[in-house]
């Protein structure tokens, strides 16, 4: 089982899309694990974008995650920060395929609806930075032996 944090960004809570996205996940058979509605600060948006913080359009991708809430959400699951990751699809909205959230919601390389943790290392480091070890709801899935055998 994997976790892996996801983010639906100011332009998915402002257009009314979080409900419909966070549905994707439930059908997939993913578990929520941690959800809550928050406002990114910039602090907060350069701890979690680090990696991008030195480029040249990290002020205007600062400017649009602090500019309206977010809801943040822990998703757990076998195989989770690559089967996320393959749903969200590719970064520019305009590229990703159809079938992906990017792809059927997203025009802009910028507000892309949807963050998702690259990999082990980023989805542990990024689930720090959003919850506490105590927001994290552990339960037991009834559904389990229906969604994946066993
Ligand atoms: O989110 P993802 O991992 O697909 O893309 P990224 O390359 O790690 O970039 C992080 C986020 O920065 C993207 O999701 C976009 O919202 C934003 N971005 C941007 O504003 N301008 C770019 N040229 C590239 C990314
Ligand atoms: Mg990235």
């Amino acid at each position: 089982m994997e976790r892996t944090l996801v983010l639906l960004k100011p332009d998915c809570v402002q257009r009314r899309l979080a409900g419909r996205i966070i549905g994707r996940f439930e059908e997939k058979g993913l578990n929520l694990i941690a959800l809550k509605l928050m406002r990114v600060t910039p602090e907060l948006a350069k701890r979690h974008y680090a990696e991008h913080v030195q480029k040249g359009w990290y002020p205007e991708l600062e400017g649009f995650i602090t500019a309206s809430p977010i809801v943040a959400l822990v998703v757990e699951g076998p195989e989770a920060i690559r089967v996320v990751r393959e749903m969200v699809g590719a970064t520019n909205g305009l590229k990703a395929a159809p079938g992906t959230i990017r792809g059927d919601f997203g025009t802009s390389q910028q507000m892309n609806l949807v963050h998702a943790s690259d990999g082990p290392e980023a989805a542990k480091r990024e689930i720090e930075i959003f919850f506490t070890p105590a927001e994290l709801c552990e339960y037991a899935p009834t559904l389990r032996q229906w969604m994946h055998g066993g």
